[in-house]
């Protein structure tokens, strides 16, 4: 049987199965990059009057769930906001089981990302990670880079700032005037389309210094429901109201539409 969700607020008893919801979504509109703040981990642990680092653990079956639906919808990149350079002002235990809990979830996954073809990326200053994080990382990446399906990218130790920094830091001592486009070609999202939606959950409304410069025009979508029980339905919502978005990028909506 197909799961069942309830509608949101507006609509407390309709319930709608993520099938219909999935086929509602239209496929020559499909943003062709999502990134997404995941959020609410501790306040779901919380709930349940349990460690912080609970909510980390069942976090990993909602990347699972989400990483599946946008490689089934045909979402080329998906980047997913795992570890932020503020994420290490946490206190060192929960610091320390984030990193190990990556490094047993690339571990556990790296098959279904071969059999899936989906190739596996990560943005951020990675060298500053634990040796076996790091090194996790690179042989997953290594081991997924002639996969063509979807790219999912991590983004670990990374901030928006950080970015920004790092490639005018690369673009320093350029002997004529940089351009957008050899800032864009020096962020560590070059080659990557611009995010077009931007999900966030846990019902907070800010960027947290995630993807500062690519964000420019993205689409904001945010939803109260925390990060362990994000599901399927939910990155569906998401896509279908995007695709109601009218997006603009500075023109008048007469002009759109003339
Ligand atoms: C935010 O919730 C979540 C994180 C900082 C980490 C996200 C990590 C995972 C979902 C686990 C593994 C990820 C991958 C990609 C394998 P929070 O702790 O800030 O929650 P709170 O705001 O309720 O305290």
């Amino acid at each position: 049987m197909a799961d069942k969700w309830s509608a949101g607020n507006s609509c407390t008893f309709a319930t709608v199965s993520v099938d219909t919801t999935k086929a509602a979504i239209d496929p020559g509109k499909l943003p062709q990059h999502i990134a997404v703040i995941m959020d609410g981990n501790g306040r779901w642990a919380k709930q349940k009057g349990k460690p912080r680092v609970f909510g980390h653990k069942n976090g990993v079956e909602s990347v699972r769930q989400i990483t599946e639906a946008a490689a089934e919808l045909g979402v080329p990149y998906l980047s997913l906001y795992a570890f932020s350079t503020e994420n290490w002002s946490r206190p060192a235990l929960e610091v320390n089981a984030l990193m190990s809990l990556l490094v047993a979830t690339i571990k556990k996954e790296i098959e279904t990302l071969q059999k899936n073809n989906i190739r596996l990326q990560a943005i951020g200053d990675l060298s500053r990670l634990p040796s076996k994080t790091h090194q996790a990382l690179l042989s997953a990446i290594e081991e997924t880079k002639a996969n063509t399906r979807m790219t999912l990218v991590l983004a670990l130790n990374y901030s928006g700032k950080w970015d920004i920094t790092q490639a005018v830091n690369k673009l320093r001592g350029a002997s004529s005037e940089i351009t957008q486009d050899d800032l864009a070609g020096a962020l560590s999202t070059a080659g990557m389309p611009d995010p077009e939606l931007m999900i966030r959950t846990s019902g907070e409304v800010r960027i947290s210094n995630f993807f500062l410069w690519q964000l420019a025009y993205g689409e904001f979508y945010f939803t109260d429901v925390l990060w362990p029980d994000f599901r399927k339905q939910h990155f569906y919502q998401a896509i279908l109201d995007f695709q109601t978005r009218q997006r603009r990028f500075g023109k008048t909506g007469e002009q759109l539409t003339s």
